[in-house]
């Protein structure tokens, strides 16, 4: 068959191609494709079809051909008599019309990934703009009956009775009752010509390797019909929906993308959801008649599925969508919002006082996520924290405010949070005032209300007594206010619909017993409407989401009598940061991600954003026992009660450190210098080293990092062979990294340890030609700049042979390796089984106090010691060593290397796993918690895939996960997180990291 339309093509069209047929519910679609690369789509109606149809469409797609969206839309390709659609017979002999049209670019947006709110923009822009200059066109045939007319959906009401499952059919029966009661207002509205089947395989979406999704076509204007344009909209939307987690955002996006190209009405973004709810009816009821009629076609049943997951599952609020809807296009949260507000602020100053007394001049407190430490665990916070919550502000006053639009980290409990994650996004933004004032204070109405709720709450952490009022406006628009965290007997002296009047004292401050035990106060929230709410207001909002919830519950000072700005919290502008940065610095300070993040707050494992949003770090090593270790923060603050020196005056907690590390090592260690950083730590070893054998010369592994000072970058390839860097001094000689994925020695070969070994006899014999004497070799243990490398077993030995054989000292860089990250080491020269003249520590001993550590010989240190005295004023320092020794306790004590290595597996085996599944995934290597992950283009070239691992840290970072990139070519991912990290965690990385793996392509 498909060859008879490939003959058709040639004679009408003059077009060879080859023809693969596609998807369609009646006609024949084909890809036509030639040898030239061009594409074409060739429509091969049903026998009978109506040739109007397809002039209405001919001419549909030449009237959009002129305008700014004419890419969104194929082109007619005429034959080559010059008319756009010609008759053939069919291999049964009946006629059927065809035409040709241009092939758009792009992958259906039911086949896309990933399902982005820009994505969901871009295509409310698309739909707006179509809408926009289909308002002009006309066509006799736009005026049709058929079933897909949403206007005309009634037409499944009396077919519901072929849904068997009777919960699914009322389900079904409710929908039509709100569609049928829309249905008024949608006759009122204006109507257009309509593109009408906006579902997701008629989206187009680019689909280039990598790259951010856009939409690149809208076809299939079979369906054309006239109908309200808001009908366009919702049937896009119903797809929009399915299968996600946010469809509210998702709807926000997408309408908000429409309303930019042609503003809709808040009439038309109130009957969105009936409409889309009835899209929906009407596709599973269509497709429930149709498989009856074609019981053996498992797929109508199947494609029902995400429809009928939503419809069975979502809980959205129509109300609460609506609203927020709005708020996306910019109107009013609700039609009386404006007057509502406008009549608070003209009272401003004219309520009663809700606590009796003027708070003009009462203290304002900050419980921010920068401003404070509370609570001290961002996910948990313990009774005894709740009750004192705040208590630094309540020192010097009876009354005191907490902000409204404040990101705090107090909301702990699982309740606020979104998904299943500690890293899942919370509620953080407060949307009320606090009045932090002593318990049983009295409350006063500031205007007269009706009870709306009057309730005991009396969950942990909850609102204890609460009290919902409903005013009145002079012009009867009705809003309300919340008062919680009250003495429950106001259960007993208030009833619901009684009348409270102005002033009047109705209920009392609870104390930690009553009020869900918290510090004394008052939560104090003001809502619009309750629509969509009902008596659960959320007190606390997504800060994602704070633009809507911010206009439903606005700031409630007008009521308290102080102006807006007081008690409105203003985060530090991330954008201000950002321009004061660049201004302030030089530009080769590099910032990670296309979108820079802020962060204000860490516990463990995880770091919060200014405005408290969760991230797992899993990326960071400098915060090896976890970020904020509360007994790293007791001894800094205890030593920094007492004083802090340096090495010139004896102290114990220096020899205790000291103690502690060479307990680490093996008895050949007897000495340790203390420094600042690493770098620090390098500069002193390579000192070390030629003081002990009055020697320079260097041997090193290419893309090394050692650090940042004159001495250590020229010992970093990483830096000196950077573009821009000052290149390779003659003392230093280069040896390949023993990378057996990628190098010249691959896995396969048994001799690749020693093969790369040998290199060094060449480096030597090349300091030896420039008469330069050999110092000594330097490596970092595993390279990690350089990828994440661990070298087969047995090359450190063969490599410190050869150099002890020359007079050289070997020196091990375990700033990244040491300290039990690897799991089954503590040191990564372990697992070389070598040990080291002169070993190198840094960054993760002080958890982020800075600290370097040189551990040596009583020999080597002997030869230094002849030189002058050495000093460095802060290594040393007697604060650092009570941190370093903290530190390198609280590794044993909660047995962090055997975490390293029990998470290290977890997360090696599920690489292994993704590595199977993906064709990215070149290797995957590592031990304990420092792995790497090489993206290829294809197992087979192993080009390196630079732009995916770019493509895939900034999306774990979209998904909350921090990561890293590095490599000679920056496609080797870096996980490298604290310790502390456990198996839920480790199992989010792997699911995210292979969703955006399958979403890459
Ligand atoms: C292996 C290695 N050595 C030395 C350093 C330098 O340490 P610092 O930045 O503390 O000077 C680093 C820093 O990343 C490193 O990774």
């Amino acid at each position: 068959m498909t060859l008879h339309w490939t003959d058709a093509l040639a004679q009408h069209w003059g077009i060879q191609a080859r023809l693969t047929q596609l998807a369609g519910e009646y006609d024949l679609n084909f890809l036509a494709e030639t040898l030239a690369g061009e594409g074409y789509i060739l429509k091969v109606m049903r026998p009978g079809c109506n040739r109007e149809l397809i002039e209405m469409q001919v001419s549909a797609l030449a009237h959009v051909r002129d305008q700014p969206l004419a890419d969104l839309y194929p082109e007619v390709i005429a034959t080559l008599q010059g008319v756009a659609c010609v008759s053939c017979l069919d291999t049964d002999g009946k006629p059927r019309l065809l035409w040709l049209l241009s092939r758009l670019p792009g992958r259906s947006y039911a086949q896309s990934a990933p399902k982005t709110h820009a994505l969901a923009g871009d295509l409310g822009r698309a739909i707006g703009a179509t809408d926009r200059v289909f308002e002009t066109f006309r066509h006799p045939a736009l005026d049709r009956d058929f079933k897909w007319h949403l206007m005309q959906a009634l037409w499944i009401k009396p077919e519901l009775g072929v849904i068997s499952d009777p919960d699914r059919r009322r389900l079904l029966q409710d929908i039509v009752a709100d569609f049928s009661g829309v249905l008024g207002q949608l006759q009122n509205l204006p109507t257009q010509a309509v593109h009408n089947d906006i579902n997701d395989y008629n989206i187009l979406v680019s689909d280039e390797f990598c790259a951010p999704r856009r939409i690149t076509g809208l076809i299939d204007l079979g369906d054309m019909c006239i109908a309200p344009r808001i009908c366009d909209l919702a049937i896009a939307a119903a797809y929009v929906v399915l299968e996600r987690s946010d469809p509210e955002e998702a709807l926000e996006a997408l309408v908000a993308g429409y309303h930019a190209e042609n503003p809709l009405l808040s009439v038309e973004l109130d009957v969105l959801w009936p409409l889309l709810q009835m899209r929906l009816a009407v596709s599973v009821v269509n497709s429930t008649l149709m498989a009856q009629a074609h019981p053996d076609d498992p797929y109508v049943v199947i494609s029902q599925a995400p429809a009928w997951q939503f419809l069975e599952n979502n809980n959205l609020h129509p109300d609460l969508l609506s609203a927020r809807l709005r708020v996306a296009c910019g109107l009013p949260v609700t039609s009386s919002a404006p007057a509502i507000e406008k009549y608070l602020d003209q009272m401003r100053g004219h309520f009663a006082p809700l606590m009796g007394v003027d708070l003009d001049h009462a203290p304002m407190g900050s419980l921010s996520v920068e401003a404070s430490c509370w609570p001290q665990n961002p996910f948990d916070l313990p009774a005894a924290e709740a009750a004192r919550v705040g208590q630094e502000f309540a020192d010097n006053t009876p009354v005191w405010l907490g902000y409204y639009n404040e990101p705090r980290l107090i909301y702990t409990a699982p309740a606020f949070r979104k998904g299943r994650w500690l890293a899942s996004d919370r509620r953080t933004v407060h949307l009320g005032i606090d009045i932090f004032a002593a318990q049983g204070g009295w409350v006063h109405a500031p205007l007269t209300g009706r009870v709306h709720v009057v309730e005991n709450r009396t969950a942990p952490l909850d609102y204890g007594g609460v009290v919902i009022l409903a005013h009145d406006t002079p012009d009867d628009q009705t809003f309300y206010t919340l008062y919680g965290h009250l003495n429950p007997e106001v259960c007993e002296k208030l009833a619901i619909g009684q009348l409270v009047q102005t002033g009047e004292a109705f209920c009392r401050l609870g104390d930690i017993t009553q009020n869900g035990g918290w510090a004394p106060h008052l939560h104090f929230q003001l809502a619009l409407t309750i629509d969509g709410i009902g008596e659960d207001w959320p007190g606390v909002a997504d800060p994602d989401a704070r633009h809507f919830w911010t206009q439903l519950c606005p700031n409630p000072a007008a009521l308290l009598n102080l102006p807006d700005d007081k008690t409105a919290y203003v985060p530090t502008d991330k954008a201000q940061v950002l321009a004061d940065r660049r201004a302030q610095f030089g530009d080769n300070l590099a910032l990670s991600y296309a979108e820079p993040v802020m962060f204000l707050r860490g516990w463990k494992h995880h770091l919060f954003d200014e405005w408290g949003r969760p991230y797992l770090d899993a990326y960071n090593n400098v915060p090896h026992v976890g970020h904020a270790h509360p007994r790293v923060q007791a001894v800094a603050a205890d030593q920094l009660k007492r004083m802090n020196s340096n090495t010139r005056y004896l102290h114990p907690a220096r020899t205790a450190f000291a103690e502690k590390i060479l307990s680490k090592f093996p008895p050949s260690f007897e000495v340790c210098y203390f420094v600042n950083s690493g770098s620090e730590a390098n500069e002193l070893a390579l000192r070390l080293a030629r003081a002990h054998t009055s020697a320079k010369g260097i041997v090193t592994p290419d893309h090394g990092y050692h650090g940042n000072t004159t001495g250590a970058v020229e010992i970093s390839a990483y830096k000196f062979n950077a573009a821009g860097g000052i290149g390779q001094v003659d003392w230093v000689e280069l040896v390949d990294v023993a990378d057996d994925y990628r190098g010249r020695f691959g896995r396969d070969d048994a001799q690749r340890a020693q093969n790369y070994a040998d290199q060094v006899d060449h480096a030597i014999a090349r300091l030896g030609a420039k008469n330069i004497p050999l110092g000594g070799f330097i490596a970092e243990t595993f390279p990690s700049v350089g990828g994440q490398i661990i070298p087969p077993k047995g090359y450190l030995r063969a490599v410190y042979g050869k150099i002890r054989a020359a007079g050289g000292l070997c020196i091990a860089d375990e700033v990244q390796t040491g300290l039990g990250r690897l799991g089954d080491y503590y040191f990564g020269f372990e697992h070389q089984d070598v040990v080291p003249d002169v070993v190198v520590l840094g960054k993760p001993i002080g958890n982020g106090h800075p600290i370097g550590v040189v551990v040596t010989t009583r020999a080597i240190a002997d030869s230094f010691a002849k030189g002058p005295e050495f000093f460095s004023t802060f290594g040393g320092s007697v604060l650092s060593c009570r941190i370093g020794k903290e530190v390198l306790d609280i590794v044993d004590d909660e047995e962090l290397q055997n975490n390293a290595q029990v998470m290290g597996e977890r997360l090696l085996a599920g690489l292994y796993r993704l590595q199977d599944k993906h064709a990215f995934i070149g290797d995957v290597r590592g031990m304990g918690l420092f792995i790497g992950l090489e993206l290829v283009t294809d197992k087979v070239s192993k080009t390196e895939a630079t732009n995916l691992a770019s493509y895939v840290k900034n999306r774990m970072r979209a998904h909350r996960i921090l990561l890293g990139s590095e490599g000679p070519k920056d496609n080797i991912l870096k996980i490298r997180p604290p310790l502390t990290i456990g198996a839920d965690d480790v199992d989010m990385i792997l699911m995210v990291l292979d969703d955006i793996l399958t979403e890459a392509v």
